[in-house]
């Protein structure tokens, strides 16, 4: 099939990608000029300054130029196409509706463009990335009010997990096809030959508008889910004596009906779906009438979350934040990426810095840089009591106390690195439960408080 992409983010590009990988013919299109140069570039470090997910640059090195093709001349490519895939960002308005500036702005574009071809064939727009319930409806009007002629509208989510993405998209758990006509679904089924039929992969046909809600309810249920046990499990942990949070993990997740992703608490849930989504479904309901107290509790939840073992160090190991310096780790919204989108650490350096702390010793394995871009000081001056370190152990380095806000995997080792680096008294705050060994800690005098369980404080 001959697919265009429109939009090359990270939606945009790891479809585009996976799809050449099958052998179509993909022609992947953005605004951005010098975006597109660095794809076709097809050099590692030009791609990765865009779009950083394992396994992508190898298939873009493999398929580019021969199934695989990069543009910022949309009329150059349209003649001929079976499907265009539209991944535009939608990012949210401050009262959570979601924001089509861009996503308008580029369906015109396509609409101009499709309606001059000369080749009359069928022709598929699909909205790939998350857009409102019945967005759909408003393609089809664009395309109708630029004389555009046979063609078809669908609406097929991305689901895919940052990190994980090519595998994920190589072998998804399901696949959402949602169309009006049999023509568009028989379209998609050859786009998506791969799945159809495949025995572990559930290949869903269904209307438009059910696709597009499939996705917020997806997303909601997630963060619901991990909202449910930063706001019931934890707190069980962090109020009733004896109780071990990950004991009651397990025990609650040996039943095979609740999931065990999702039961890790934390100090809140990031990245960059979550919390557009949730708000924007939340908007979309109350638009129809329908009380969202519920997604309004999983959102507050969430957002508490991010901050509230700042306010714990005082109230429960009575810390002063005044005028010290406090070491973060962990800055992106989870381990194995750099990016910093509704990240917690954003909350937590905040709330730091409202406390009136001297210093923030920041360390990222991967996110110093991007971290750098988000906490400007043209935007708040308290940014520039922000310093970044190449390592975790630099960062502990005379500081009063520590703030564990991801998951990084050599955050497990902490303890010995905290022993050997400062001495006591000292809080370590772990917000996301990352140091196993935090006994020896307590027993060596320190203060360990974290997500999940009590203060656990020198004898
Ligand atoms: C998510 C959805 O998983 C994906 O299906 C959707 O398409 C986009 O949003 P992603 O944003 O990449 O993907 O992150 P995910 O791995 O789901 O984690 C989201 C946040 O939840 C992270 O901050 C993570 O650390 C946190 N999390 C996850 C928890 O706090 N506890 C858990 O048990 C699991």
């Amino acid at each position: 099939m001959k697919i265009v992409v429109v939009g090359t983010g990270y939606v945009g590009l790891v479809h585009g990608a996976v799809c050449s990988e099958y052998g179509h013919e993909v022609y992947a299109y953005d605004i951005d000029a010098d975006k597109i140069n660095a794809f076709a570039s097809g050099q590692a470090e030009e791609i990765e300054k865009y779009v950083n997910e394992p396994g992508l640059t190898g298939i873009i090195k493999e398929t580019l130029g021969k199934y695989l093709f990069f543009s910022s001349d949309l009329k150059s490519f349209i003649e001929g196409t079976d499907a265009i895939f539209m991944c535009l960002p939608t990012p949210s308005n401050l009262d959570g509706s979601t924001n089509l500036t861009f996503y308008d702005a580029a369906a015109q574009d396509i609409a101009q463009g499709v309606a001059q071809r000369t080749d009359k064939r069928r022709i598929v727009f699909v909205n790939k990335s998350t857009v409102p319930i019945g967005t759909v409806r408003h393609l089809q009007e664009i395309m109708d009010s630029h004389g555009v002629e046979n063609f078809g509208v669908a609406s097929n989510p991305e689901f895919l997990a940052e990190g994980t993405a090519i595998s994920q998209a190589r072998r998804p758990d399901r696949v959402v096809v949602g169309c009006d006509h049999e023509d568009d679904f028989r379209i998609l089924r050859r786009v998506y030959s791969q799945f159809v039929n495949h025995v572990r992969i559930k290949y869903i046909e269904t209307t438009p508008e059910t696709a597009e809600a499939v996705k917020y309810v997806a997303n909601t249920a997630l963060l619901t889910y991990i909202s449910f046990w930063n706001g019931v499990g934890a707190k069980i942990g962090e109020k009733f004596p004896n109780v071990k949070i990950e004991d009651l993990r397990l025990g609650v997740t040996a039943d095979d009906r609740i999931s065990t992703w999702g039961s890790f608490v934390s100090n809140g849930a990031g990245g960059s779906c979550f919390g557009k989504d949730i708000a924007s479904l939340i908007y979309q309901l109350r638009n129809v009438n329908v009380s969202t107290k519920m997604l309004e509790a999983s959102y507050e939840v969430n957002e508490y979350q991010k901050v509230y073992l700042v306010d714990r160090a005082i109230t429960e190991a009575g810390f002063q934040f005044n005028n010290k310096a406090i070491a973060v780790l962990g800055l992106a919204f989870k381990k194995h990426t750099n990016d910093m989108r509704d990240a917690s650490s954003i909350k937590v350096i905040e709330s730091l810095l409202g406390k009136g702390v001297a210093k923030i010793r920041a360390y990222d394995p991967l996110a110093n840089e991007s971290a750098q871009a988000v906490f400007d000081p043209s935007h708040n001056v308290l940014f520039e009591k922000i310093e970044y370190f190449a390592s975790a152990k630099q960062a502990i380095e005379g500081s009063d106390a520590v703030f564990v806000s991801s998951d990084c995997e050599e955050f497990r080792g902490l303890s010995r690195t905290i022993e050997e680096t400062v001495r006591p008294p000292y809080l370590v705050l772990d917000g996301r439960r990352m140091i196993p060994d935090f006994e020896e800690l307590a027993a060596r005098g320190f203060v360990y408080l974290a997500v999940g369980s009590m203060a656990t404080k020198p004898e």
